[in-house]
């Protein structure tokens, strides 16, 4: 990954979680090695002037995913959904190895572009109105006080979202955290360009239609919290 690649200079200190952990197993690195640089996005380069040429297979429409974690809700949404396009941004080296090792062993490489760092500089990146959807999934909580303004939802990330999606698409948003549960209800129901779709309070205890579930939905059940899942429409 070079600087000039990953918004670093631009943004250095909006990312906040830990980007390695164990080291890898041979072949994770070498996918790290090999897979990676030909799934990457290079900021560096303009964006193309329709997102679905960015892909090597025929894509309808783009989906992006903030901090994926291991991937699993990626690559099941992608299985799923064979004429989307997907993005997905993920800085933790190890989470991105297990994404590599299931794109590759799934062959979904012509239909998934990788950014290896902060989602912030890759929605800077992206032309307006032309993802589908964005998905942020059990982002870091950052529970103390002290520590709300390190939350991605804020009104800045808002606005890049709304900037980039196109009207009628759809934020989708999970958390096991109340407190931050409310914190995005609040952003998005201040938001102009932001409508709640929930009629029923089923829309927001239940996932949506297909939620194939994510490692850190399953370790907050283990451990007793309750999701809430949210879906705000681009007007
Ligand atoms: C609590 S984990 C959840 C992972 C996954 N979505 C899941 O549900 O299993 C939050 C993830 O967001 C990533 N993350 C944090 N800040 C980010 C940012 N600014 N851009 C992209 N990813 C980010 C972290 O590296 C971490 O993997």
């Amino acid at each position: 990954m070079s600087g000039s690649n990953d918004g670093s200079a631009e943004r250095a200190a909006a990312f906040y979680g830990r980007r390695k952990g164990k080291a890898l197993r041979p072949g994770h690195a070498s996918l790290m090695d090999d897979l990676l640089p030909r799934l990457a996005i290079v900021l560096a380069s303009p964006a193309p002037a329709r997102l679905s040429g960015l892909f090597s297979a025929p894509v309808d429409e783009v989906w992006m995913e903030s901090g994926f974690g291991g991937g699993e809700h990626l690559i099941a949404t992608a299985e799923a959904n064979p004429s989307v396009g997907f993005i997905g941004a993920e800085p933790f080296v190890n989470g991105m190895a297990k994404a590599l090792a299931a794109i590759d062993d799934r062959d979904l490489g012509e239909r998934i572009r990788l950014h290896h760092f902060d989602s912030v500089p890759l929605l800077d990146w992206l032309p307006d109105a032309s993802l589908g959807r964005f998905y942020l999934l059990y982002p870091d909580p950052w529970p103390k006080t002290r520590h709300w303004k390190r939350r991605f939802v804020g009104r800045d990330n808002l606005d890049r979202i709304a900037r980039v999606l196109r009207p009628g698409a759809e934020f989708r948003f999970a958390s096991d955290w109340a407190h931050y549960v409310d914190w995005t209800l609040r952003h998005i129901l201040a938001h102009p360009a932001f409508e709640w779709t929930a009629t029923t309070s089923a829309d927001w205890k239940e996932p949506w239609a297909g939620w194939p579930g994510t490692r850190y939905e399953a370790k907050a059940i283990r451990e007793g919290r309750t999701p809430a899942y949210i879906i705000a429409r681009r007007r």
